[in-house]
């Protein structure tokens, strides 16, 4: 028999990207992703105008994405779309432009949970780029989800802890906010902290228990720490900005860090990969790099352009899913809620 040749659309549209990508038996041939700007005056995603904003896209950026891999429509093996968690307005538009292809192109649908593609992403075929060996442990951060993942096969995960509140990237963002940087603040803060110390302030460590995370606390420590600094020297933000966002994101990094010993020792795995917007964050990938020497841990750090929302995620999901022949039907609908 002839080696397959398997071409994948990914289609995401959870939140506020629209992003498509092509990818031929793994490998990327394009990666297209149109970033909403219109929620930045809003200091957050408004679930409204992103569907709005989707609606608008998603012809563009699936047709650029094609056009990048230089292949026609008609060449696809199958279409990939996230079902959810997400925005259900937003998750609608590239569902129902999802399945609308695939019924005019007669080729199958393959529905993706958006948390799983994420860790996924780590299997797309990139030299120099080792995959890691099942089981590993996942640990998933994005704005929406904060997640300790055992995964134990393509599609056979289990969230062995998570957050009980905010995300990490609410914590970032929300952070940036009382320090008066635009949304999302996290990339903002991650650049200020490069610059700053992380020692300079002592922000405290929310106590919960197990493998589960925390954050709102530190929110609201940093905002009462900012209001009282800000009363005594107006221009204490401007004065400070580094070392606050370095204390910040130290902070941050020693609470994640913390769960992942324990989930380590707990579970006796020692190849951990990170994943979700929030795995883009320099301390984030710096301080796990180096726990490779110091823990005899095995770290799995995606490329950058794989960290936050994209479609190429969601189409190597698709892959391995076409390979089993798990297909959707066409009466498949989006999830806002679904579960890893
Ligand atoms: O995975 P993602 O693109 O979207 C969700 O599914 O939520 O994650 C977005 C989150 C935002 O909160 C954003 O501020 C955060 O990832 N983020 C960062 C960095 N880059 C993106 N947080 C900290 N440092 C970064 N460099
Ligand atoms: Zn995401």
């Amino acid at each position: 028999m002839a080696a397959q040749k398997i071409f994948i659309l990914g289609i995401e549209s959870s939140c506020d990207d629209t992003a498509a990508a092509v990818l031929y038996n793994g490998k990327i041939l394009s990666n297209v992703v149109a970033t909403q700007e219109i929620h930045k005056k809003y200091g957050g995603v408004v679930p409204e105008l992103a569907s709005r904003a989707h609606q608008q896209n998603i012809v563009p950026v699936i047709h650029e994405a094609l056009k990048q891999a230089g292949i026609s429509k008609k060449e696809l093996s199958a279409i990939a779309f996230t079902k959810g968690p997400g925005l259900m307005g937003s998750l609608l538009v590239g569902t129902s432009f999802a399945k609308s292809l695939s019924l005019g192109l007669n080729i199958p649908l393959l529905d993706i949970n958006h948390m799983q593609a994420h860790i996924l992403a780590h299997f797309i075929e990139e030299e120099e780029f080792e995959k890691p060996k099942f089981p590993f442990l996942a640990l998933t951060i994005s704005g929406g989800h904060t997640q300790i993942v055992k995964v134990s096969d393509y599609f056979k995960m289990e969230v062995i802890g998570q957050t009980l509140d905010d995300a990490v990237g609410e914590a970032f963002d929300k952070s940036a906010k009382i320090l008066g940087l635009p949304y999302p603040g996290g990339p903002l803060v991650d650049k200020y902290a490069q610059k700053g110390d992380p020692k300079a302030f002592l922000f405290p460590k929310p106590k919960v228990g197990d493998l589960d995370f925390s954050f709102s606390g530190l929110k609201t420590s940093i905002l009462y720490f900012v209001q009282k600094q800000v009363k005594e020297d107006p221009d204490f933000i401007q004065k400070n900005l580094e070392d606050i966002c370095a204390s910040i994101q130290y902070t941050i990094i020693k609470i994640l860090m913390d769960k992942l010993k324990k989930a380590v020792k707990q579970t006796g795995i020692t190849q951990i990969a990170i994943a979700g917007g929030v795995s883009a964050n320099s301390g984030i990938r710096k301080t796990l790099k180096e726990a490779e020497g110091k823990y005899q841990w095995k770290t799995f750090i995606p490329k950058f352009e794989y960290t936050t929302d994209n479609a190429a995620m969601i189409a190597i999901a698709g892959h391995y899913k076409y390979l089993v022949q798990d297909f959707a039907d066409l009466g498949v609908t989006a999830n806002a809620r679904i579960k890893m």
